[in-house]
């Protein structure tokens, strides 16, 4: 678990200061992970990582194309020479493919971070996926409908969400078979 103190610290960094409310998303993120991390066996720690890492597009810094799976991943290629799985789950968490398509960066997205599509992704997305925006624990029904609600009808978010809830309900239900639940 050596680089978990380097992505929990990095997160730290790039977030907590400019934005607070995401950074305490993350918190949660990064604990879930850390609580479910045995099911992915030798990829725990990279799942911790990624889960710690996996909005820091969101700042301020890092904000280039507008996207921040993207932003996120290009930093940690461009600047920290993260490792190129880490990289990859950052770009694609949570279904980010779907909406880059709808912001037109999904040659970009694809291109440059392919997506994993493993169990780990599936992990991240779930812990993402059951952490609210202020960091507490909810699941993927309640965490939809939030979205719904802040971001309006209408709005590529919510369109975006939409299109992907299969693929996220998949995911999570992947999870939850590997967790025993
Ligand atoms: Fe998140």
């Amino acid at each position: 678990m050596e680089h978990v103190p380097w992505a929990r610290d990095l997160a730290r960094h790039l977030l907590a200061e400019p934005l607070p409310t995401r950074w305490a998303h993350v918190r949660g993120v990064g604990h879930t992970a850390e609580d479910i991390a045995h099911i992915v066996g030798d990829d725990a720690e990279l799942l911790i990582c990624a889960a710690w890492l996996h909005d820091i597009g969101y700042a301020p810094d890092l904000n280039k194309a507008g996207f921040h799976p993207l932003d996120g991943a290009r930093y940690l290629r461009d600047v920290e020479h993260a490792d190129e799985r880490l990289i990859r789950l950052v770009a694609n968490h949570s279904c980010a493919l779907v909406e880059a398509r709808n912001r037109g960066l999904a040659e970009d997205l694809a291109g440059e971070f392919p997506s994993p599509a493993d169990l780990v992704l599936d992990a991240l997305t779930f812990c993402d996926m059951t952490t609210s925006p202020t960091g507490t624990p909810v699941d993927l029904e309640q965490r939809l409908a939030e979205a719904f609600g802040r971001y309006g009808d209408g709005h590529l978010v919510t369109r975006s969400l939409t299109q992907a809830r299969p693929l996220l309900e998949a995911s999570t239900s992947r999870v939850l078979v590997a967790l025993g639940r």
